[in-house]
């Protein structure tokens, strides 16, 4: 089975925890990231540790799954680097070896550009590396020496293993084609381009998982209904800061539905995977069986399979990987 993870919001929905969940518990024989680049921040809590994950995937959590970027994916070395030093899987993490490279002018350029302000950029070289690759002008993984040694084909290797996910980053709302354009990040981030960022398909695709947090956050610019301030975000539980920016992240209580809608048609979802669902109703902490949840919390998870036409089959209750009711009929 081949299954594809997207975020259904701004980011930030949780993806990271369902990805170790989902790593830990189905064993893949490969995690292959796709998405934007560096500017993602993924955090996974995993045996008591905290690892913040800006390039490599958080299925490294699996000890035995190899851990892919695919070609579609900027990478920036020293950031990859880091991550497989402080993961230990210098044995099993993989580049394409078409991925362009971020470097240090991509960063200045990012810093110094009107849409850092104006959007509320990442400042990781995103934006710049992009132009670069479309101009035809980026430098690939295959140039770096310091990288030659984890250079793979990882189109090739998606193809033939049975067992994969595909880990997305960023959320629909950010999507360069769907989303709030202009306010939005530098490429399209649903479904279809994530199983094409690693080499993929789309018949090969059997599940696409989009997760959604149980209220609703958006960080750097453009327009998000129904914000609320930061004191009742904080007052309430609700308020976030970036993973990569640590920027406060802006909250609204709720879900929105008519865009949640339209993420799950585009995304061709077929399963939803509801984060946070204990910060949203108290008294269901690390529960990890569905009739143990409060009623409170089972009439919204029916409220969201009602408005999405969709299952709820994986639900998170706290911040481990561990802490989660999977109610799926099917394994990768
Ligand atoms: P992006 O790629 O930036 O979208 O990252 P992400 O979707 O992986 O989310 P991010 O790591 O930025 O934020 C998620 C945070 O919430 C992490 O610290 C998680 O451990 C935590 N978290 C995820 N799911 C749950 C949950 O169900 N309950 C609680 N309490 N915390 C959760
Ligand atoms: P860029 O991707 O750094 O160019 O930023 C463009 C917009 O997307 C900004 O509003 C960022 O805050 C947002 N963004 C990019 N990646 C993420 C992510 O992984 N989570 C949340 N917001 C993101
Ligand atoms: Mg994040």
């Amino acid at each position: 089975m081949k299954a594809v993870l997207v975020g259904g919001q701004y980011g930030d929905e949780g993806k990271g925890k369902i990805i170790s969940h989902l790593a830990l518990n189905d064993k893949p024989e490969i995690i292959a990231r796709g998405g934007v680049g560096p500017n993602a921040g993924h955090e996974v809590h995993y045996n008591g540790k905290k690892y913040p994950m800006r390039m490599l995937s958080c299925g490294f959590v699996y000890d035995k799954a190899k851990v892919m970027i695919g070609a579609g994916v900027l990478v920036n070395p020293s950031v990859f680097l880091k991550e497989v030093e402080m993961t230990e899987t210098e044995k099993r993490s993989f580049i394409d070896f078409r991925c362009p490279i971020i470097e240090q002018e991509h960063i200045e350029r990012d810093s110094k550009s009107v849409n850092s302000q104006k959007i509320g950029t990442t400042k990781t070289g995103c934006g710049p590396t992009m132009e670069d690759r479309v101009g035809r002008r980026a430098k690939r993984a295959e140039d770096i020496p310091e990288l030659k040694k984890y250079l793979t084909d990882v189109a090739m290797e998606v193809n033939k293993s049975e067992h994969v996910l595909v880990e997305g980053s960023q959320g629909f709302m950010l999507s360069n084609y769907f989303g709030t354009y202009p306010y939005v990040t530098s490429k399209d981030v649903s479904a279809s381009s994530m199983a094409a960022d690693v080499g993929l398909g789309p018949t090969k695709i059997d599940r696409v998982i989009m997760v959604i947090k149980a209220y609703t956050t958006r960080v750097g610019n453009g327009p998000f209904p129904e914000e609320v301030k930061t004191e009742e975000a904080e007052e309430i539980g609700y308020q976030e800061y970036g993973t990569v920016t640590r920027r406060p992240r802006r909250t609204s209580k709720n879900l929105h539905w008519d865009n949640l809608r339209y993420a799950a048609m585009v995304n061709g979802a077929t399963d939803i995977a509801l984060t946070k669902l204990d910060v949203k109703f108290k008294g269901n902490d690390g529960v990890r069986e569905f009739d143990k949840l409060t009623n409170e919390a089972k009439a919204f998870v029916k409220e969201i399979e009602e408005r999405l036409g969709l299952s709820v089959t994986l639900i998170g209750t706290g911040p481990d990987a561990l802490d989660i009711v999977d109610r799926r009929d099917w394994r990768i």
